[in-house]
């Protein structure tokens, strides 16, 4: 049996590490999802193969019950992702997160009062850490939901100090929980361990503003993933550690490359930030905005050699990507060069933007990056900005007081012309004022963007 688990570890680990693999194409990726289900599967058989062979209180009472709650997991977990539109993905992420924190932290507490084992003082340290981990990323995913969800936009004032002195308790309770003292006894200080835990959580994740809140689901992901080496290495469970190893470091690479789009540092945007998100923008400028029509895009259109196309969160929302495609492929017959240039923090998560593309059939040879579409954008005689709001901003280089100051951007204001697609002059997810809408060679487009676009293609057609 025991040969039987490693040979099903190996084989789970392979499946993950391929799965993973295939993930990185968006053609692929259903694949990669099968393959990540079947890594699972022979995690989770193997690991009852292993239990089985060492004997651990093995009885069929147990093992039913460790059916039926998988059979309740299984279920639950697909009822609620399929109750989430694509849209909203960051937001079921993060509520995933957040249950994979708070089980390591149940794990931790279980283990920690089990009164039929002595627990060496690495164990001890082991389980509380997961303890404290694990509830501080259980809350701070929970505010990550509610703020990716619009129900949380600011951060409350003295979040920073509240955040510092929550973490110095946190710190405190942990020594207090190691060994008997005369001050507290070790129940009642794991029991704080645990309410500062929480409490750090939320203070560390609600001083994130707005357009940071990528860096913190790359953060949040990756944690968890420490989490699970932690929890394996007390359990001497190879998968766990390895598959922990997997989501970490796959959670740190995506934290170094958001931080990178961002032109962030981890710090600053952690520990430096509760001051920025509560700071006031001041009176919101008077924009000359200038509206135009379809008609009046059409001709553009037709005297146009080389058209570039930002997409946005709103292009997803209205899910308009078929209708930039026809576009696309209309303008092509006509020798027009038509390029897509992707922000890495457009959309609500990390590749939102490529998905959508691929979805739809674009090329990944019609996709700029941002230094590349930017030197396009320099040549291009048309620019359309789809739904897109933050990663066109303006402010990110010309306002030290915004809070998104310093973030490159796609600077669409090269083109000779830029045509926004939104339906107000509403602002984005980080909620600025963007001064892109009221430049000289901008005008905007009122409508929805898949309702704008198609009556563009229709006009263009009769033409
Ligand atoms: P946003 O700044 O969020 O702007 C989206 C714009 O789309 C809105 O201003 C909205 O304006 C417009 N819109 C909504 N529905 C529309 C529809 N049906 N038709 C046409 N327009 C529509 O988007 P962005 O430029 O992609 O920037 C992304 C932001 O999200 C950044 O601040 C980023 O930091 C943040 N964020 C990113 C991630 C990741 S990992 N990518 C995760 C969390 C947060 P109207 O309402 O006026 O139409």
């Amino acid at each position: 049996m025991a040969l039987f688990g490693n040979f099903g570890y190996l084989f789970s680990t392979a499946f993950f590490a391929l799965g993973m693999v295939y993930m990185g194409n968006p053609k692929r990726a259903s694949k990669g999802n099968a393959l990540l289900i079947l890594g699972m599967i022979t995690a989770v058989v193997s690991t009852l193969g292993f239990n089985a062979s060492e004997g651990l209180d093995f009885n069929w009472n147990r093992l039913l019950l460790i059916l039926a709650l998988l059979i309740v997991g299984i279920v639950a977990g697909r009822k609620i992702s399929f109750s989430f539109k694509i849209t909203r993905m960051p937001e079921l992420v993060s509520l995933f997160n957040g249950f994979g924190g708070l089980c390591a932290a149940l794990i931790g507490w279980v283990s920690l009062f089990q009164t039929n084992v002595e627990l060496s003082q690495s164990s001890q340290v082991i389980l509380l850490l997961s303890l404290f981990m694990g509830f501080s990323t259980f809350s701070g995913s929970m505010i990550a939901f509610f703020k990716l969800g619009g129900k949380l936009k600011k951060a409350w004032r003295g979040n920073n100090a509240y955040m510092w002195l929550t973490l110095l308790l946190s710190g405190v309770t942990f020594l207090s929980s190691l060994q008997p003292n005369t001050f507290i006894d070790v129940k009642t200080s794991v029991l704080l361990l645990g309410l500062f835990s929480l409490s750090y959580g939320v203070f560390f994740a609600n001083g994130v503003g707005g357009g940071d809140m990528p860096v913190l689901i790359s953060v949040l992901n990756g944690l968890t993933g420490v989490l699970t080496t932690i929890s394996g290495i007390y359990f001497e469970n190879t998968i766990m550690i390895l598959l922990g190893v997997f989501v970490g470091a796959t959670g740190v690479i995506l934290t170094i490359q958001m931080c990178k789009a961002m032109n962030k540092s981890f710090v600053k945007i952690f520990f430096n930030t509760a001051k920025k998100a509560i700071h006031i923008q001041g009176e919101a400028e008077e924009l000359d905005i200038k509206e135009t029509s379809s008609a009046s895009i059409v001709a553009d259109l037709t005297l146009a050699k080389k058209v570039a196309i930002v997409p946005g969160y709103g292009l997803a929302i209205a899910q308009a990507q078929k209708a930039c495609y026809e576009l696309k492929n209309l303008l092509n017959a006509y020798d027009t060069d038509v390029k897509f240039v992707i922000h890495p923090v457009a959309g609500r998560m990390p590749g939102h933007m490529n998905v959508l593309l691929a979805e739809a059939n674009i090329p990944y040879a019609d996709i700029l990056d941002l230094d590349k579409g930017n030197e396009y954008l320099a040549e291009s005689d048309l620019c359309f900005v789809i739904g897109a709001n933050d990663v066109v901003n303006t402010s990110a280089e010309t306002n030290e007081n915004s809070p998104i100051y310093g973030m490159p951007i796609i600077q669409t204001y090269l083109a000779q012309k830029v045509v926004i697609i939104k339906r107000s002059l509403s602002n984005g997810y980080a909620d600025i004022q963007n001064p892109v809408f009221g430049l000289e060679n901008s005008s905007m487009y009122f409508t929805d963007a898949k309702v704008g676009l198609e009556s563009i293609v229709t006009e263009l057609k009769e033409r």
